[in-house]
């Protein structure tokens, strides 16, 4: 949710900024800004609407300077307009700040502040923020590191949330970043260092990184840097390495992010499988859980925590361990679970699911628990997130950058996740060897049964343009198929902007089915389980009363074919791993529908991909 890059070194730092935010814009995008030391002065450019914009107001108003903060903003408090996009001046006018995360006491700093003379040209928190300092740097003596001693002085007056990154005309060469809730990263390249809210922007000038933690400052002064806390204490942080490389993060020959994305599924697939099949026990290995087996089988329960796509993976997870496992799971959005005063005790086992592992809901959900003693596991994608490097271990993605808001391969890598961990739970419980093969054999199958319906992608195209006229859509599963129709329906009302819903395919009787008509399609996901039968039921139910039907199916299934409008092809699989298969032609069909309405795919209106506020 916003995002910063900040620039200190020897190169010209315009370009350089307006080059990182486009990288950062799926993060927020509905006003942008940046800053540069110019001189003696401070140059400041900012207006709303996306990067374009503010490089068209660049190029018409050149700024220059070799250090320089930038940000691109999902609006918390105030309008996206140009007064309100960051960054933000202090009272003298030489103080610059960008900010994610929010003020919650900014109301009661401000008016203190106004009642000292300071004027607000904005209704942001954030600005708040820049004055503050702005007025403790005013009260300090001349000093090398005034400005990085004004942010320690000001920060603890603040409640709320923050990564910032602040300039000071007086102070060339220097950035001083803080976090507290938001995500901050420092980038060490050759004589020049760079500070951001996530390394989509770093990895095109270095892959060595310091990820802060919370109460951490950063000074970057004099072509070095220092890492401290908000106490004074000098902190030794490890330097890591980004494990991709900016070419991950690129677009290619795709017309979106997005449907790459969806194409990386069969190469995503294996990687979080990869040196995780184990063959030999017919069983998996999840060295990153840091448990024993003695340990792991003393559970006798899990708690699943997550928001959005990750939530919905975390029910596909339910059905899966409890399958497999026979342990009862429960599945809650973190959003809840933080507040909540559910009964947990030292044989809970909860997991936290975050493909960014920045999710402030999610993250604030796990140190609940932490704080109860229980140990927490994450299952995240961003290696060195904040849940990643708080949690007590986990397993991780290995998905590569995901840039299209709307998740797809982080989907499907998360219900792989909670296959090889219910295939784990289950052999070290009663699941059989032979059982355990067939689900070792399932799942390396998965990657080319992917690759078999992204062949059908004009197909799918095709359909997705028969209703892309639809103002409604209802999508219907039953057991694990259940969650991903809800993923579907999320997936299409995000991008399309199509209302859409879900519900386990019986349900319709109990009310959902007075909105079936001609114009109320309804897709159905429709393998030959357990529960088939069941589910040509609630098929034929919808089309006596004359609803359209598209079935994700089988193409050769003949029956389903005769009763439905439409089929999504999928190939059938193990009953384990046919949730990861069928999510496949709902990612495709909402990403046609949102591209035949001419919607912004990758950064739908109202969203950002990482949400790192409450
Ligand atoms: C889904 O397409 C959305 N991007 C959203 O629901 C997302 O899954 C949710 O915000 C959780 O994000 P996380 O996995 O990074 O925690």
């Amino acid at each position: 949710m916003c995002g910063i890059l900040g620039y200190a070194g020897g190169r010209e730092a315009t370009d350089l900024l307006l080059e990182g935010l486009r990288r950062l814009e799926y993060r927020g995008y509905d006003s942008a800004g940046l800053c540069l030391l110019d001189g003696p002065g401070i140059a400041v450019r900012k207006c709303a609407g996306r990067i374009d914009s503010l490089a068209q107001l660049v190029g018409a108003s050149p700024v220059h300077g070799s250090t320089g903060i930038s940000h691109t903003r999902w609006a918390t408090h105030g309008e996206p307009t140009d007064a309100n996009a960051h960054p933000h001046l202090d009272r003298s006018g030489k103080l610059a700040l960008v900010h994610n995360g929010v003020v919650e006491n900014y109301l009661e700093i401000r008016a203190r502040l106004a009642s000292k003379g300071h004027a607000f040209l904005s209704q942001t928190d954030s600005e708040v923020l820049a004055h503050l300092i702005g007025e403790h740097y005013d009260r300090l003596p001349p000093s090398p590191d005034r400005l990085l001693a004004a942010v320690r002085d000001a920060l603890p007056e603040v409640t709320g949330t923050y990564g910032i990154a602040i300039v000071h005309a007086d102070h060339t060469g220097e950035i001083v970043g803080a976090r507290r809730g938001s995500p901050l990263v420092l980038g060490i390249g050759e004589n020049e260092f760079l500070l951001s809210s996530d390394v989509t922007a770093l990895v095109a000038h270095t892959r060595d990184v310091v990820y802060l933690n919370d109460h951490d400052l950063v000074w970057i002064a004099d072509g070095s840097y220092q890492l401290t806390s908000l106490t004074r204490a000098q902190i030794d942080r490890e330097v890591r390495k980004v494990e991709w490389d900016s070419e991950a993060a690129q677009r290619g020959d795709f017309a979106h992010f997005m449907l790459k994305e969806i194409f990386e599924q069969p190469a995503s697939l294996e990687n979080v499988m990869r040196g995780r099949l184990d063959w030999e026990n017919c069983s998996a290995r999840l060295g990153g859980l840091n448990m024993t087996p003695r340990e792991l089988r003393q559970i006798d329960r899990i708690m699943i925590v997550a928001c959005g796509t990750a939530l919905h993976a975390g029910m596909v997870g339910e059905y899966l361990i409890e399958e497999l496992a026979h342990l009862p799971v429960e599945v809650d959005f973190a959003s809840e679970a933080r507040y909540r005063n559910s009964p947990l005790d030292s044989r809970t086992l909860v997991f936290v699911v975050s493909q960014s592992g920045e999710t402030a809901d999610t993250l604030a959900a796990m140190r609940e628990v932490q704080r109860k003693g229980l140990r927490a596991l994450g299952i995240c994608n961003v290696v060195g997130s904040t849940i990643a490097r708080e949690s007590d271990g986990g397993v991780y993605m290995h998905a590569g950058p995901e840039i299209g808001v709307a998740a797809t391969k982080s989907f499907t890598s998360q219900v792989a996740v909670f296959a090889l961990l219910g295939l784990l739970l289950g052999r070290l419980r009663h699941l059989t060897a032979p059982a355990g093969r067939d689900i070792l054999e399932a799942l390396q199958a998965l990657p080319s049964q992917v690759s078999e319906i992204l062949k059908y992608n004009d197909a799918i195209r095709a359909v997705a343009e028969k209703y892309a006229a639809s103002s409604d859509m209802l999508f219907l599963g039953r057991q694990a198929n259940y969650p991903i129709g809800l993923e579907g329906a999320l997936k299409l009302k995000e991008i399309s902007y199509i209302h859409a819903d879900a519900c386990p395919s019986a349900e319709i009787k109990h009310g959902v089915i007075a909105l079936i008509s001609p114009d109320f399609p309804a897709v159905i996901i429709c393998p030959r389980d357990g529960v088939y039968e069941k589910n040509l039921s609630n098929l034929q139910e919808i089309k006596a009363r004359k609803g359209r039907v598209i079935a994700v199916a089988h193409p050769d299934d003949k029956t389903v074919a005769s009763m439905a409008d439409d089929i999504l092809p999928v190939p059938e699989t193990h009953p384990i791993a046919q949730p990861i298969l069928n999510v496949i032609p709902l990612q495709l069909f909402a990403y046609h529908i949102a591209v035949a309405l001419g919607r912004d795919v990758d950064k739908p209106r109202n969203l950002a991909k990482s949400v790192t506020v409450e």
